[in-house]
């Protein structure tokens, strides 16, 4: 059993993770609530309401604990804020990363899981991606997370850590108690279903005209208990100094007009579409090559068939319908 720091641990991705930690690990939460919940938080987890970029409270809380690892959420993740305000997207993912990351080396924390975003390629240069693929970020949200995996590389070669940094393609999908909404809501899931359920008048295409087999854009959607997974499979691996870099994606990507489509089958209604022009910084197709976390971590996506994700993520919503919005990452 590890004694496990996760900050951001009261959002999406990170608060699915903790459940699943629980079973066989002590789980400590740190979060701001800035974008999370705290009903997010399981009640085996503890909780600590702070800001990882306030260093007298994360010297304070590391040391009251001692943690074997530290899995870190924490961020902001909107791709269109980022774009209208980088100055906070490099505050929090880049400036207060850096807080927590001397923090940890004062307390002699070498073990650390970074949830990284298929953001840092950018518009890729050949589908589906491998990691050593060119890195170009096509908005700040990216670039963040792209400065923060080269940080914690020279942390890994100049102090010996152990990193394992997971490359999200599309998180989605629900647990029964943790489902995906966030405010403003900007993910085509969510508001797809919005649309099917009558909550929005429409859910908006963005661009009919990108070079795929339909003209519109294509991702690989990943559940968020698949996602978890995969952080509790690299905790084996964290130990040798060095860091890692696998793409969490299923290999199998789907259009938009795909996930429509999938929508209507799960529920057995029309999805009231428009159709609009190109939203910016949207690479036409993000798609991963997951072999590396298969040969290396033994991961397979269990719970990522399209239809599987949106029945879940829809099961959720019929489950919570009067929740206000919670946020991922
Ligand atoms: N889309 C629509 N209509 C909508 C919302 C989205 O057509 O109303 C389309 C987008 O253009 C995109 C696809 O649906 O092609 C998926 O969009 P999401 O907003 O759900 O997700 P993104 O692909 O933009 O975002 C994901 C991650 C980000 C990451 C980004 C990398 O959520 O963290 O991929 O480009 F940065």
């Amino acid at each position: 059993m590890a004694n496990i720091l996760v900050t951001g641990g009261a959002g999406y991705v990170g608060s699915a993770c903790c459940s699943e930690l629980l079973a066989a690990h002590s789980v400590t939460v740190v979060d701001n609530l800035s974008t999370g919940f705290r009903r997010n938080v399981s009640s085996g987890a503890k909780f600590v309401q702070a800001d990882i970029g306030d260093r007298t409270a994360m010297e304070s809380l590391l040391r009251s604990h001692q943690f074997d690892v530290v899995f870190h959420f924490a961020a902001k993740a909107l791709v269109a804020e980022s774009a209208a305000n980088p100055g906070m997207y490099f505050q929090e993912n880049v400036a207060s990363g850096i807080v927590l990351l001397e923090a940890l080396r004062g307390a002699n924390i070498k073990r650390f899981i970074f949830s990284s975003s298929a953001a840092v390629y950018g518009t890729p240069t050949r589908v589906p991606i491998l990691e050593d693929d060119p890195k170009k970020p096509v908005n700040p949200y990216g670039e963040t997370k792209l400065i923060f995996e080269n940080i914690l590389q020279w942390y890994a070669q100049c102090y010996g850590w152990s990193v394992v940094a997971f490359r999200y393609f599309n998180a989605a999908g629900a647990t029964p108690d943790l489902g995906e909404q966030h405010d403003p809501e900007t993910h085509l899931i969510p508001l797809v279903l919005q649309a099917v359920a009558g909550e929005r008048e429409f859910v908006s295409i963005y661009g009919t005209d990108y070079e795929t087999p339909d003209g519109t854009c294509i991702r690989d959607y990943v559940h968020v208990l698949d996602i978890a997974r995969a952080h509790i499979s690299a905790l084996s691996k964290l130990g040798p100094p060095g860091m890692r870099s696998y793409n969490i994606g299923t290999g199998t990507a789907y259009s938009v007009r795909q996930v429509c489509d999938s929508v209507e089958k799960v529920v057995g209604r029309p999805v009231p579409v428009r159709l609009a022009s190109r939203r910016p910084g949207d690479p036409g197709i993000l798609h991963a090559d997951p072999r590396r976390i298969k040969e290396e971590l033994g991961w397979v996506p269990l719970d990522s068939s399209l239809q599987g994700i949106i029945s879940s993520a829809w099961q959720w919503r019929q489950r919570h319908p009067s929740r206000p919005a919670t946020v991922s990452t």
